[in-house]
């Protein structure tokens, strides 16, 4: 099964209008699509400069006849390598991502700045009350009150992490000659408590 064209076509010229009558001056139509772009930050970032003008389409089945793709889609997105159902928890998700940059929706919009991938890197770890939890602590120098070693060693954790889980992602970042120290310290630390755990 798949779903045709000119309904299709119809809810998109609808949904054109209707931006037009608003005042949008370009519409920009994306199909979520496991064969489209893939979704990252970096698209994120560059749909938000057109998310005034966006009009999402998603399908069902087989997905949608091609000829519709070629005349009216302008973009086809995926959020994943794997298959849904249907595109609308796919076009849900984009949103999402989307919204949560935009000024005024988070509480504290520099949290948003510290997430993954915003610089390249995963987060670091992140600890809150109570100090002690089934017997184990949090790092002394969150306790510390000294702001910049805090940065220092969220820096550290967040350069262990992308290198332990993502590399590729590492491989990307242009490390400053502070992350390439911390990122050094990270990896002898992590060496000594393998070889601790040997022993
Ligand atoms: C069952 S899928 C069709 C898959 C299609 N036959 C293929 O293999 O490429 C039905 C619809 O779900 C949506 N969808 C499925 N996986 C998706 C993904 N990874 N990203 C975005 N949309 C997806 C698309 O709108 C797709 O047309």
């Amino acid at each position: 099964m798949l779903m045709s064209a000119m309904p299709l076509a119809k809810a998109i010229g609808a949904a054109r209008q209707r931006q037009h009558d608003a005042g949008v001056g370009v519409s920009r139509v994306i199909h979520l699509s496991p064969q489209g772009r893939l979704l990252t930050h970096e698209v994120v970032q560059e749909l938000l400069a057109s998310a005034d003008g966006l009009i999402f389409l998603t399908s069902r089945y087989e997905g949608v006849d091609e000829r519709l793709i070629e005349k009216d889609v302008d973009e086809e997105l995926s959020i994943g390598d794997y298959v849904l159902s249907g595109g609308e928890l796919a076009a849900m998700v984009v949103m999402d991502s989307m919204i949560r940059q935009m000024p005024g929706v988070l509480g504290d919009a520099e949290s948003a700045q510290q997430d993954s991938f915003v610089h390249g890197l995963l987060d670091c770890a992140h600890y809150t009350r109570p100090e002690i939890y089934e017997g184990v602590g949090i790092p002394k120098v969150l306790l510390s009150g000294h702001h910049a070693e805090i940065e220092k060693w969220r820096l550290k954790q967040a350069l262990g992490r992308t290198w332990l889980r993502r590399p590729d992602l590492l491989a990307k970042h242009q490390l400053t000659k502070q992350e390439a120290r911390l990122l050094a310290e990270y990896q002898q630390e992590q060496a000594s408590t393998e070889e601790k755990e040997k022993k």
